[in-house]
């Protein structure tokens, strides 16, 4: 049932093209617009929204912060995410104009629920974003957009990450369409760019022996450092969440603009850090931004692990290892730059001897608050 592969984490992985497809398949008419069918809230109370609430936990809510920065920037709405059990318990501002997105795989985290709860007790509607059909959250929601990743064994989340984002990206692009504000007329192009996506994540696995390599050359490392800017930033989390979860290695995600607030003074060294560089045909410097990062942390003795775009020859030279994503827009990019992050921790857990599947202390859905 594995598929040939060693752990269902590893056949998760592998699936993640499929998983990203099928979420997108079928969700556009023959005019190349967007369909959302089940999204059933009226579409007036969907033009009257004025601000976004994103709710949900571990990975998904790193899904959520993906999912910020399109929404926001395709929609104009204000959008905010937040870890789902802090959003329940500190008297949030909601009402009937806020629209909430709970994210979740399984659709049975306690926190998550009780979050749409407590939002649909303050009018708000809610749209939820699973992976489990008819499980509790999409029932409760008003409105369920399934990610059609297919089962998700491994307790360790990744094709569904990659599932919920691409979710996310609709509902953005959705609401953007219905709006018509001044992002209307690039929804076409987008649309066809996120079409694309799935043969890009599959080009990315078929360089999964060096990274795997990587991993087993640094099975003995006792901290490893994630860095990443806008929506580099969730993938650096994400990448770190993804070893502790597994791998049982101290690791952490850092904003890069945040280096020199404080964790830099981590940085000795052989300390692996691995960077998230943005896309150099993005807008506002992001990129220069980022390669100066790597040369701060290089010139203190990191250990530098680069994932950077194919073309990129900026980072070459502070860079100890590079590993190349193909070309996408900064959007879209989380969906190539995670795949390597999951690759390697999946790699250094089996090279520790760890059940990856399975690891201590987690199950797969939380259902007790
Ligand atoms: C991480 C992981 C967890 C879940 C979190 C939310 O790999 O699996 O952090 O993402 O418990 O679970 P769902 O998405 O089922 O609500």
């Amino acid at each position: 049932e594995k598929g040939g592969f060693p752990s269902f984490m590893e056949k998760e992985i592998n699936e993640q093209p499929m998983a990203v497809e099928q979420t997108l398949m079928g969700r556009t008419d023959p005019e190349g617009n967007l369909v959302l069918d089940e999204l059933k809230i009226d579409e007036s109370v969907l033009r009257a929204v004025d601000k976004i609430v994103v709710v949900a936990c571990g990975t998904a809510a790193y899904a959520g912060q993906v999912a910020r920065y399109a929404i926001e920037h395709w929609c104009r709405i204000p959008t905010e995410v937040e870890l789902a059990h802090e959003f329940r318990y500190r008297d949030p501002i909601v009402d009937e104009r806020t629209l909430v997105v709970a994210l979740s795989q399984s659709g049975e985290t306690m926190d998550t629920l009780m979050a749409v709860r407590h939002a649909q007790e303050q009018g708000a509607k809610v749209v939820a974003i699973c992976n489990t059909n008819g499980s509790t959250i999409p029932r409760e929601a008003d409105a369920a957009l399934y990610t059609h990743a297919g089962p998700e064994i491994a307790v360790a989340s990744t094709k569904a990450f990659l599932a919920q984002i691409t979710a996310a990206y609709l509902l953005g692009l959705y609401l953007a369409q219905l709006r018509g504000n001044k992002y209307k007329d690039e929804i076409a192009g987008i649309l066809a760019e996120l079409e694309a996506m799935p043969a890009k994540i599959q080009a990315v696995i078929d360089t999964q022996d060096q990274v795997k390599s990587l991993a087993q050359q640094m099975k003995d490392a006792a901290s490893v450092l994630f860095l990443g800017r806008h929506v580099g930033y969730p993938v650096a989390l994400e990448g770190a969440l993804k070893l502790k979860e597994i791998a049982y290695i101290h690791a952490e995600g850092f904003a890069a603009g945040e280096l020199k607030h404080g964790p830099i003074a981590l940085i000795e060294e052989g300390q692996p850090v691995f960077v998230i560089v943005p896309s150099p045909r993005g807008r506002d410097s992001l990129h220069a931004k980022v390669v100066s990062n790597i040369q701060e942390i290089r010139a203190r003795g990191a250990v530098t692990i680069v994932i950077a775009e194919e073309g990129d020859e900026a980072v070459a030279d502070y860079a100890n290892h590079v590993f190349r994503v193909p070309q996408a827009p900064t959007l879209l990019q989380p969906l190539l730059a995670t795949v390597p992050l999951q690759i390697f921790a999946c790699e250094l857990a089996t090279a520790k001897g760890y059940d990856v599947d399975q690891p201590r202390n987690l199950a797969k859905s939380v259902t007790v608050e």
